[in-house]
């Protein structure tokens, strides 16, 4: 069933889903990669979808597949396809000019963070709501991390206490992030970076262990077994 997105929400939802999936190994774009049967993206979307706050969906899709991501979409909620870019900034930037009027909290998310769940959707955006500029989802480092030389050699050890792994969905103010893409020269791993380079303060919300990214083939393994904990949601 086609899940209805809210037309009073205040949130745009931006889907990167444009990357190749070079280190998942061989078999096409990540986003259209198989989880349980069904593609990656197909996962990412029906949670976003599932989230109260939602009025708009805008996913970046490979540029030759955009027809097919459109007809896999439209029986999971009414999404806009556009191209994507060949940097995920590009793709994030090539999301954002295709967002309607009313919206003013944008969340920015990875197809490949399948798994994460409405919940974590509706913290983000409620956290901007409540007044934040930008807002990341963030977990604890559980690693000790070291700095090591190219060749192999530990420089140091780094205060683990003080260092947090970012998620998506990263969500802002509209205003904000539009600013920081307007000015971007050189392309980041998340938005957060382009806003913090323009002096916004972002916060941060508790993230999701099931909105860990899928980005190599044991990850992909490890959420074939998360999908099993964590079933599809019902659509709103
Ligand atoms: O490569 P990485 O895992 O960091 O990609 C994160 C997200 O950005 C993925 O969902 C991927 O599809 C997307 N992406 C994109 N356009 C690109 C590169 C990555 O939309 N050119």
């Amino acid at each position: 069933m086609t899940a209805q997105l809210n037309p009073r929400g205040d949130v745009a939802v931006l889907v990167p889903a444009a990357g190749a999936g070079v280190r998942l190994g061989p078999g096409g774009p990540k986003a259209l990669r198989r989880l349980g049967g069904e593609p990656l993206l197909v996962h990412a979307v029906r949670r976003v979808a599932a989230a109260p706050s939602v009025h708009t969906i805008v996913v970046a899709a490979p540029p030759a597949d955009t027809d097919a991501v459109r007809g896999l979409l439209a029986p999971i909620a009414a999404v806009t396809v556009v191209a994507g870019g060949a940097t995920r900034q590009e793709s994030v930037a090539a999301a954002l000019v295709a967002v309607p009027a009313g919206p003013e909290i944008i969340l920015v998310h990875d197809a490949a963070r399948a798994l994460t769940p409405a919940a974590l959707v509706e913290s983000v955006a409620a956290a901007v709501r409540a007044g934040a500029d930008a807002v990341i989802p963030v977990l604890q480092v559980v690693d000790t991390v070291k700095e090591v030389s190219a060749d192999g050699v530990v420089l140091g050890t780094v205060d683990r206490s003080a260092l947090r792994a970012v998620q998506t969905p990263q969500g802002f103010r509209r205003a904000v992030l539009a600013a920081a893409h307007a000015t971007a020269v050189d392309p980041l791993t998340d938005d957060a970076g382009l806003v913090e380079k323009q002096g916004v303060r972002v916060a941060c919300v508790a993230g999701s262990e099931y909105a860990r990214k899928i980005t190599r083939p044991f990850d992909l393994a490890l959420a074939e077994h998360l999908l099993i904990a964590a079933p599809a949601p019902e659509p709103p």
